[in-house]
């Protein structure tokens, strides 16, 4: 257990996978209870929200589309900032857009940045605007903080996404990805959703797709399997073991990386089912 930040709540986890309200309604349901905890567990004003476009280690569970632009303006209200964590999402990442306030449809006061900047280069950023980075309380720095290397890295990243057209290259990828995956799902008892958004996806893998009871022992044999295959994948997902593969390769694979991904999974699901019937 890791004790809770004194002076963070969290809002209800937005899970259209378990949770119960339908696709409609769970945009509102949620943005509802968002105010429910600003009204009932903050003194009724906030610094400021933090979300994830999707939730990428929490098991990518994207946020219903509605959800963020009914809760601005309970943070409005509220007086508080909006920082959206971009670390997974950002830079094309999800495809449709370059930016998860894009996809959500909200503009964010603070967004926050990693990962892809750097494209294995140890850095993170901090955009915001002129007011809020002037403001007199900013404790924003560090002793590496822009360094040269760092900058010139970034800014040849940036270049290459534009020059290489990467955002349109990882949007087709997806389509083919999410189309074989979804065919997996259908095929797969075990495989009990497949969610996400550009290359940014989750495969759930569940006892039965009825009681979507987690099946965490299958998941590892899968997981092992793939190894064994040559494809490294990572885990997450909001139970204290983990049962979601998370698949987030680089923006520059090509459609051979994506039909390889698609057979090591599906070879690797049919070799764990064949083993547990040994
Ligand atoms: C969504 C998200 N936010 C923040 C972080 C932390 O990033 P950093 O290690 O660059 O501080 C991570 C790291 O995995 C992340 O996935």
């Amino acid at each position: 257990m890791i004790p809770r930040t004194a002076g963070v709540e969290a809002s209800v986890f937005p899970d259209l996978y378990r949770g119960p309200f339908s696709k409609e309604e769970a945009g509102s349901r949620y943005a509802d209870m968002v105010k429910e905890t600003i009204d009932f567990n903050t003194p009724g004003k906030v610094a400021a929200m933090l979300s994830e476009p999707i939730q990428g280690a929490g098991g990518v569970y994207p946020l219903p589309t509605d959800f963020m632009p009914k809760v601005v303006p309970h943070v409005r209200a509220a007086e508080g900032l909006l920082i959206s964590d971009e670390v997974q999402t950002g830079f094309g990442k999800l495809g449709s857009h370059y930016w998860g306030t894009d996809y959500l449809g909200y503009k964010a006061d603070i967004i926050t940045m990693a990962k892809h900047l750097g494209n294995g280069f140890p850095m993170g950023a901090v955009a915001t605007s002129k007011e809020i980075a002037s403001s007199p309380n900013k404790m924003i720095g560090s002793t590496y903080g822009g360094n040269p290397v760092a900058m010139a890295t970034g800014r040849e990243v940036l270049r290459v996404i534009d020059d290489e057209k990467l955002q349109e290259r990882t949007a087709a990828n997806s389509k083919i990805l999410l189309k074989g995956l979804n065919e997996i799902k259908d095929r797969y008892e075990c495989v009990g959703d497949v969610r996400g958004q550009g290359l940014l996806v989750g495969v759930e893998i569940v006892k039965d797709k009825e009681s979507k009871e987690p099946d965490f022992e299958m998941y590892n044999d899968i997981h092992e399997n793939m190894k064994d295959y040559g494809l490294l994948v990572g885990k997450g997902g909001r139970y204290e073991k983990m049962n979601v593969y998370r698949l987030q390769p680089p923006m520059c694979i090509n459609e051979q990386d994506v039909e390889f991904l698609l057979d090591v999974m599906e070879r690797s699901i049919q070799d764990a089912m064949r083993d547990r019937q040994k």
